[in-house]
C-alpha cells in the first residue's frame, strides 16, 4: 500500500457523507490553505467601491477548493454574486519538462475526469451550485467571449506559463469593472526579488515551479515575471496577490485583514509547526496541537492530524505542554531501564514488547521479534537469522527506539490495509443496504403504480357507463319532444277547426249582422247630435 491511500480513505469519506473534499488525493488542495483568507477582505473590498451583484471571474479551478472559498466569502458577507469557473479540467503539464510526481498525477486526475467529478461534487456539498456556472474551456477559448466590464473580481489560479498569465491579466483587465479587483495566487517572489536574467532564463524553460539561485526560494517563474512585466507592484500576502484596477491605471489595495480566517473547509489542512521534540514534529491546527513521528511520510502528515491520535506514530491534545507531556509518558513507557539499554546483555532477554513483537537484546543488539513465528534462538546472530526469516518477522538494529520505529514502518502500511478493508467492506455492506431499500422502493413503486393502472380502468369503466346513460336519457328527451309536438299540433289543429266552425255558424254571421246594425244606429245617433 503507498501513502497515498490514507488520503483516499479520507476522499471516501467525505464523498460518502457529502461533505467538501480539500486533501492530498488527486491533488485537491493547491498551494497553501493561508492563502484562501485573504479572499474575504478582498470580497469585503470590491463591495465597499461596487454595488451588487459582485461576480466573480475565477480562472483555473481544480477540485473547486477556491471556488469554495470564494462562495463562502460572499456567502459569510452576504453579498449578492456569483463566480464563474473557468478551466478545462484537462492534463495540462508537459511531463518532460515537470518531472516531479505531483504534475504526473495531476495530469492522471484530469485525464480519467476524476478531478471534474470532485469539482462537482464539491461545489455541490457545499451547497454552491447555484452561484457557480462553469465555463469549460481554457482561458484562450472563453475569456474573450466574456462580456467586457461585468466582473467585480478576477481570479487567475490557471496555467503558470508567462504567455497563459499575461494573456489571462490582459482579459481580466477588460472584463473588469471600473475598480474591480484583480488578483490570483502564487507569486511567492515579486521580480524586483529576482535577478532579471535568471528570471527570463527559468521562463524560457518552461518550468512550473523552481529553485532560484539568486534567492534560495521555490517560485513560479511565469507569474513572477507576468505580473512584474504588466503590472508592477501589487499587494502580495503568502504568494496570494491583488490590485484595483481602473479604466486607465491600477492602484494599489489595502485589505482589512482584522477579521481573516483561513475558510472552514480548508481549516484541518492549515497546520502550523511548533516545534521538535526526540523523534517527533509538533503542529498546532485549528483548537488542537499534535506530536508527529518522523517515521511519517510527509505526504500524509496533514491526513493524521484532525483525526483521533494513532500512537506511537501521532498523540493529540488540546496544548502543546499537554502533547509533550503524552509523547514522554509514551517514550517513557516504551523505553527499558536505562541500565538495560547501555549495558550489554550476555543472556538474549525480553525487554519489551511493540505491536505482537518481542523486543530481546543480546550482547549489543536489539531483535524485534514477531511473536507469532514462536520462539527464536537470537545467539546464532544476525545473518543466520535474516536468511531463515522475513525481514517482516526479525527486524535487527542496535537502539530500542529504532527496532521499534522500524516496526512501526513494517507495520502502520497494514494497519492502514486493515482501515481501508475495513471502510471497503463498510461502503459494501451501505452499497448492500441501499441496494436492499432500492428494491424496496421498486417494491412499493410497482405495487402503486399497479394500484394506479387499476383506479384507471376503473374510472374508464365508470365514464363509459356514463357516457352510456348519457346516450339513453338523450334518446328519451328526444322521444319526449317529439310526443310534446305531436300533442301540441293536435291540440292546434283541433282549436283552427274550432274557430273556423264558429266562424262559419249562423251565429257568428247573426252577431256581425247585429254589429252592423248597432254601429248604423248609434252613428244615426251621433250624428243628430251635433
Ligand atoms: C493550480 S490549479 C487551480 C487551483 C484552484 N484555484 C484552487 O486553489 O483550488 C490550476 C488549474 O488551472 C487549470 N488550467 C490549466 N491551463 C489552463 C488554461 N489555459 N486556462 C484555464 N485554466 C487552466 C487546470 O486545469 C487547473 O485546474
Amino acid at each position: 500500500m503507498d501513502n497515498t491511500n490514507m488520503s483516499y480513505r479520507a476522499l471516501c469519506e467525505a464523498l460518502l457523507k457529502g461533505e467538501p473534499y480539500a486533501g492530498s488525493a488527486l491533488q485537491a488542495l493547491q498551494g497553501d490553505p493561508e492563502r484562501q483568507r485573504y479572499f474575504r477582505p478582498v470580497v469585503k473590498s470590491a463591495a465597499e467601491l461596487l454595488s451588487s451583484p459582485l461576480d466573480i471571474l475565477e480562472i483555473g479551478c481544480w477540485a473547486g477548493v477556491s471556488t469554495i472559498s470564494w462562495g463562502m466569502a460572499l456567502r459569510d458577507l452576504q453579498i449578492e454574486g456569483t463566480i464563474t469557473c473557468v478551466d478545462p479540467w484537462l492534463p495540462y503539464f508537459d511531463t518532460h519538462v515537470n518531472k516531479a510526481d505531483v504534475y504526473r498525477e495531476m495530469n492522471e486526475a484530469a485525464d480519467t475526469n476524476l478531478i471534474y467529478k470532485l469539482f462537482e461534487h464539491n461545489i455541490a456539498s457545499a451547497g454552491l451550485q447555484n452561484l457557480v456556472r462553469i465555463e469549460k474551456g481554457t482561458s484562450r477559448e472563453v475569456l474573450p467571449k466574456l462580456t467586457p466590464s461585468r466582473w467585480a473580481i478576477a481570479y487567475i489560479d490557471g496555467s503558470h506559463t508567462y504567455a497563459d498569465v499575461a494573456f489571462d491579466i490582459d482579459q481580466a483587465r477588460r472584463l473588469l469593472r471600473n475598480g474591480g479587483i484583480l488578483c490570483g495566487d502564487d507569486l511567492e517572489l515579486e521580480s524586483e526579488q529576482i535577478d532579471p536574467s535568471e528570471l527570463s532564463a527559468a521562463v524560457r524553460t518552461n518550468q512550473d515551479f523552481v529553485l532560484s539561485a539568486s534567492n534560495g526560494r521555490y517560485y513560479h517563474p511565469g507569474v513572477t515575471a507576468a505580473v512584474g512585466e504588466l503590472i508592477g507592484k501589487v499587494l502580495v500576502r503568502d504568494g496570494f496577490w491583488a490590485v484595483r484596477i481602473f479604466k486607465d491605471r491600477h492602484s494599489q489595495l489595502e485589505l482589512d485583514l482584522a477579521s481573516t480566517t483561513v475558510p472552514s473547509h480548508i481549516l484541518k489542512f492549515a497546520k502550523k509547526h511548533e516545534g521538535q521534540a526526540p523523534g517527533y514534529d509538533l503542529y498546532s491546527q485549528g483548537a488542537h496541537y499534535f506530536a508527529v513521528s518522523r517515521t511519517v511520510p510527509a505526504t500524509v502528515v496533514d491526513e493524521l492530524l484532525g483525526r483521533h491520535e494513532m500512537p506511537p506514530l501521532t498523540f493529540r491534545a488540546d496544548t502543546l505542554q499537554q502533547v509533550t507531556e503524552k509523547l514522554q509518558a509514551s517514550t517513557k513507557k516504551a523505553s527499558p531501564e536505562p541500565d538495560e539499554t547501555f549495558n550489554e546483555m550476555l543472556e538474549p532477554r525480553i525487554v519489551d514488547v511493540h505491536r505482537g513483537f518481542n523486543i530481546v537484546k543480546f550482547k549489543r543488539t536489539v531483535y524485534g521479534l514477531r511473536q507469532s513465528i514462536g520462539d527464536v534462538d537470537v545467539t546464532f546472530g544476525e545473518d543466520s537469522l535474516l536468511r531463515r526469516y522475513s525481514h517482516r518477522d526479525v527486524v535487527v538494529g542496535t537502539a530500542v527506539d529504532a527496532v521499534k520505529a522500524r516496526i512501526d514502518n513494517l507495520e502502520t502500511p497494514e494497519e492502514m490495509q486493515g482501515l481501508i478493508g475495513g471502510l471497503r467492506s463498510e461502503v459494501g455492506s451501505e452499497l448492500m443496504k441501499i441496494g436492499a431499500e432500492l428494491a424496496h422502493h421498486q417494491h412499493e413503486t410497482d405495487a402503486l403504480s399497479m394500484n394506479l393502472r387499476e383506479q384507471c380502468s376503473e374510472f374508464q369503466r365508470q365514464s363509459q357507463q356514463t357516457a352510456l346513460e348519457h346516450e339513453d336519457v338523450r334518446l328519451k328527451i328526444n322521444q319526449l319532444s317529439e310526443n310534446v309536438n305531436v300533442v301540441t299540433n293536435q291540440r292546434l289543429s283541433r282549436v283552427e277547426s274550432d274557430v273556423a266552425k264558429i266562424y262559419q255558424s249562423r251565429i257568428w254571421r247573426t252577431l256581425v249582422r247585429v254589429g252592423g246594425l248597432l254601429n248604423t244606429v248609434l252613428g244615426t245617433n251621433s250624428n243628430a247630435g251635433r
